[in-house]
């Protein structure tokens, strides 16, 4: 079969090839008590480690993104196969969010997903508008790591990791 041509990009077709990128999911929440907010991403990129920052680009418009801005704090939870559930209600517009739905908290009270593989509190480092999103870099302030496998997103659908079976590498970077 033929390759197809090189084309201009446009936002379909950069959808449709960034969703080729194999990713994990998380919720970014922000806001306390009743003005708690969050939503689905897969746009986490670990930044650096020393000191820690993380990256999530928020759609501008979304509850959570003018949260964020607001009180300069954001948690992340990043959520383990068993929670693709999760994933589905803070993806829904104008959904439900905490209802009947269970929550663990840290130092800054923005709730965090029960049971997350990773829970992490964190300070806008700084913000920039990029095109229609807002790229918030995260200073992680508290974290904490639990044992499981990540869920997974890829062209639209939920799944899960299955290594190689090959040995575990001290990866460097
Ligand atoms: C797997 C997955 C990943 C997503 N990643 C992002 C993301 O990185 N940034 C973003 O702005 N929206 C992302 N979304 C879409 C938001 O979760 C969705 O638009 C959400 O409803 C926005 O919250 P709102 O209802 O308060 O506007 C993603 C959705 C899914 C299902």
């Amino acid at each position: 079969m033929a390759l197809p041509a090189f084309q201009a990009a446009n936002a379909a077709d950069m959808r449709r090839s960034m969703g080729r990128f194999t990713t994990g999911v998380a919720i970014v929440t922000s806001g306390v008590g009743d003005s708690a907010c969050g939503m689905t991403i897969s746009s986490l990129t670990s930044i650096c480690l020393d000191p820690a920052i993380l990256l999530v680009s928020l759609t501008e418009g979304a509850r959570t993104t003018g949260m964020v801005a607001d009180t300069g704090r954001f948690a992340v939870s990043i959520l383990a196969a068993r929670q693709e559930a999760i994933a589905r209600r803070f993806a829904t517009r104008g959904g439900a969010r905490f209802e009947g739905l269970d929550c663990e908290y840290g130092e800054y009270g923005v709730p965090m997903i029960e049971d997350a593989l990773v829970q992490a509190e964190c300070d806008v480092h700084s913000a920039h508008q990029v095109g229609d999103h807002a790229v918030f870099y995260g200073l992680v302030r508290n974290l904490r790591c639990r044992e499981g496998t990540g869920l997974a997103f890829y062209s639209g659908r939920f799944g899960d990791f299955h290594d190689f079976g090959h040995d575990e590498m001290p990866w460097m970077f």
